[in-house]
């Protein structure tokens, strides 16, 4: 049975409308078609996003998301020109929230391409599909299909000749798209994007907490080694985001992302203070570089004022002027007043190799061998052989809460690539929290619990894909008594837990026994745990799909289990975490997203030694 699809979402603005939207050309490469994609995908309310693109995106570019779809009738009027769900009237056009608001992207692309579009809301039965070829719908039929909607655009340009000669090569269009994702993640830390190649995964940013989060996926843990934090908060205007530390300023402008209301733009006023604020700290010849996100009142903003939405005008250019220079200048001020004098040598220290599309930054677009990382580990990593006495005596709080997490995924920085053999000296601890190591020829310094923790968690979970997580009685059953509510979410979840290698027993209405543990953790505060898990499990009624509730559940258990910072460790053990890691493939965040380590190559040594 086919439900009625009414639409009635989208409508054909009028005229007095239409004709005060900037006008110009929207589609000018492939990363153009990406990014409004994107943007529809965003308003859409969709949580992950998956971009695909062949030969940079000539051939072809299909975006797929999760958000909430079209009903026939809206799909059909989506292509046609100033259709658009997002605005009514000219008042609505100044105070938008949305990223579309022209009713452009669609049949600009479509008049330039055969495109097709795949959708489906929640509530219907079946989909729409429909194939536009040069602007004209030419079929539409019923698809069954998941919700969200899937736009693939092929053979960019193929009636317009001349502009299709314009396009640069697949790589260099490609860069472009890279760069257009990345915004787009960087705009938007709480969505799952993927872009793929050529069929080959290129860059996976699952969910996370914050924007710092964020930076770190995708600029790496030297790119945030580098940077001060940047805070400014009025009435209706706040700015945060991080900001190149003096010292290490660069030749190349890359990156300097700006961010309006969650939009990725090109702003002089805002670029014009962060220089400003810089100006005795900035050498002849460099250039910060710095990711800024502005919260403004949206109608203090006019985003209609370029056809690609790649600029915003402000009504009060000069007190975001003054805001901007004021939150960038006080941590350099203060950055400066800590630390000794100017380095004489000039210290290109962000460069390096493997970014596509950032002028270098680490660690952003390193080719990968899959999310399970280089085959040299996968084979050895087999069963769980951590098992670290651990005794509590130092844990700061409940670490992050890990947001939607399937999104996050098991990866959320680039493996490295290591080869097999990489010989561990284990140098020392500091602080009893930071682990000292030569591991090849490069020195890390690792956090002794996010470590541990990254490790445990990377086994339980494989430990749950394989449906194989070993479990260990325990001597001694351990009591814990709940909240009345604490022990009704538990209750209901007691045969899950079980299957994660968690044995619980109710024990009256509000106690319970621990009576069993995954073997890989340690002695830990059981009645912690399973407060943490509680706050886990509550959360598992929104949350759709199995992974997104497993992956909390294994992160608290990890997090809990792992050595914590403050306890004196052996060379032995250092040794054999730090194995473990190896193992494990080096991956760089804890599960909830924090830093794992620092890591300094012998290049990098000798030019801070001025040995270069
Ligand atoms: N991925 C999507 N999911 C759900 N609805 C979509 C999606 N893409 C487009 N639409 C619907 O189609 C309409 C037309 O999209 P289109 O991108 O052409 O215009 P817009 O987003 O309204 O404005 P703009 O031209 O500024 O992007 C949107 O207003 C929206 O209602
Ligand atoms: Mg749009």
């Amino acid at each position: 049975m086919v439900t009625e699809q009414t639409g009635g979402k989208i409508q054909v603005l009028p005229k007095s409308v239409s004709s005060r939207i900037a006008a110009g050309e929207v589609i000018e490469r492939p990363a153009s078609v990406v990014k409004e994609l994107i943007d529809n995908s965003l308003d859409a309310g969709s949580t992950v996003i998956t971009i695909e693109a062949r030969d940079g995106g000539k051939r072809l570019i299909r975006v797929t998301d999760d958000g909430e779809g079209m009903a026939r009738a809206d799909a059909q009027l989506a292509c046609q020109r100033f259709a658009t769900s997002k605005v009514r009237t000219e008042q609505d056009l100044l105070g938008i929230t949305t990223y579309g608001f022209r009713g452009e992207a669609l049949p600009s692309i479509a008049s330039v391409s055969k495109l097709g579009l795949l959708t489906t809301r929640r509530e219907d039965q079946v989909g729409t599909y429909l194939v536009v070829s040069g602007g004209e719908v030419s079929s539409v039929e019923s698809r069954a299909t998941a919700p969200g909607t899937q736009v693939e655009v092929n053979d960019l340009f193929f009636n317009t000749p001349g502009r299709q000669k314009f396009l640069k090569s697949a790589t260099t269009e490609f860069s472009h798209i890279c760069h257009v994702v990345q915004q787009a993640a960087l705009a938007r830390h709480g969505t799952h994007f993927r872009l793929t190649h050529n069929d080959h995964p290129v860059l996976d940013y699952p969910a996370v907490m914050t924007k710092t989060d964020r930076i770190l996926q995708l600029y790496g843990a030297r790119f945030m080694d580098r940077v001060l934090q940047v805070r400014g908060d009025q009435p209706g205007l706040r700015v945060e985001g991080v900001t190149v530390n003096p010292y290490h300023t660069r030749t190349s402008r890359t990156p300097q992302d700006i961010f309006v209301n969650n939009r990725p733009v090109k702003n002089s006023t805002i670029s014009h203070a962060v220089y400003e604020a810089y100006t005795s700290f900035l050498p002849k010849g460099r250039h910060p570089v710095f990711t800024l996100f502005l919260e403004v009142d949206p109608v203090q903003v006019d985003v209609n004022v370029h056809p690609a939405k790649r600029e915003v005008k402000f009504s009060t250019p000069e007190r975001i002027h003054g805001v901007v220079k004021e939150a960038i200048r006080r941590p350099l001020q203060k950055k400066v007043v800590e630390s000794h004098p100017w380095p004489t040598s000039a210290d290109e220290s962000l460069s390096s190799k493997g970014s596509v599309s950032h002028g270098g930054l680490e660690a952003t677009v390193q080719p990968r061998e899959g999310l399970l990382g280089p085959r040299g580990w996968q084979e050895k990593r087999s069963g769980a052989s951590f098992g670290l006495p651990v005794q509590s005596q130092f844990y700061p709080g409940k670490p992050d809460k890990v947001v939607a997490p399937s999104e996050m995924s098991r990866e959320t920085t680039p493996l490295y690539c290591i080869e097999d053999g990489h010989a561990i000296t284990v140098l020392g601890q500091v602080n009893r929290t930071f682990l000292i190591a030569q591991i090849g020829a490069e020195l890390h310094v690792v956090d002794q619990h996010t470590v541990h923790e990254r490790v445990l968690f990377e086994r339980l979970w494989r430990g749950w894909l394989e449906k194989s997580i070993p479990a260990q009685a325990l001597l001694i059953p351990e009591p814990i008594e709940l909240q009345p509510h604490a022990a009704v979410v538990l209750q209901e979840q007691l045969s899950e837990l079980s299957k994660l290698g968690l044995e619980i027993e109710p024990f009256g209405s509000r106690s319970f026994v621990v009576r069993s543990i995954p073997s890989i953790l340690g002695q830990m505060d059981y009645g912690v745990l399973v407060q943490d898990l509680i706050d886990d499990l509550s959360e598992w009624k929104s949350l759709d799909s199995i992974e997104k509730r497993i992956h909390p559940v294994l992160a608290s258990m990890a997090c809990r289990g792992a050595v914590q910072a403050g306890r004196a460790m052996s060379d032995l053990e250092i040794k054999q975490i730090l194995d473990d890691w190896v193992q494990e493939g080096f991956p760089m965040t804890c599960p909830h997203g924090r830093r794992v380590a620092m890591r300094f190559s012998a290049d990098e040594l000798n030019r801070i030694f001025g040995r270069a």
